[in-house]
């Protein structure tokens, strides 16, 4: 989905005080090795959270080699019941593969059609672009997933934190003409998800 390559690689100086699409490339001079090899997703994510679920990112922030070259993983981590919450990537298709558990994976089409599978080991499962989606571990123990996206930052509009967490708010009678419910609704909503 990103812009087509101009040159083998650019890694990314993503603390340049120029602002581009993307970010300018450290000189040639200046690259090394390291580079191009990235260890953030080798260790297991703190799941000790209100979804139980930890989110590992490898995207160009985090791994600047991957800079115009339009691809990027994350690393999910469930503790048993972990849920990674309803949410979109604007930039980009998911595919993921799972490598330990059992989860629930599925996502919503713009005609309100769910389609999920229940997957296990070495299965994958593909999110098309911009499409809700989420995943549960339903197993016994924990879960662990590799994702696959073809943008160097997808991005993840997560839809409880956009919605009841966003700063500022969303007033109070947008959210209640919205979800058609009490104020109290949103207010305790926005006391989960709130910043
Ligand atoms: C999973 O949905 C992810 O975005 O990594
Ligand atoms: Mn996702």
């Amino acid at each position: 989905a990103d812009p087509d390559l101009l040159q083998d690689f650019c890694v990314g100086d993503v603390n340049a005080s120029i602002t581009i699409n993307g970010f300018p490339c450290k000189p040639a001079s200046e690259v090394t090795p390291d580079d191009f090899f990235f260890d953030g997703l080798s260790r297991e994510g703190n799941t000790s959270n209100q979804f139980g679920t930890g989110v590992t990112l490898g995207n160009v922030l985090s791994f600047p080699g991957l800079n115009t070259l339009g691809i990027s993983m994350n690393r999910v981590d469930f503790a048993p019941g972990g849920l990674n919450p309803p949410h979109s990537h604007p930039r980009a298709t998911e595919s993921g593969i799972i490598i330990e558990g059992r989860l629930l994976v599925g996502f919503v089409t713009t005609g309100n059609v769910f389609y999920s599978k229940v997957l296990t080991a070495g299965q994958m499962f593909v999110v098309p672009k911009g499409l809700v989606h989420f995943q549960k571990n339903v197993g016994e123990g924990k879960a662990l997933i590799f994702t696959a996206f073809n943008s160097q930052l997808p991005g993840a509009v997560i839809l409880s934190t956009t919605l009841f967490g966003a700063t500022p708010a969303i007033p109070n009678d947008v959210l209640t003409k919205a979800f058609q419910v009490e104020e109290d609704v949103i207010n305790e909503m926005k006391a989960k998800f709130g910043p």
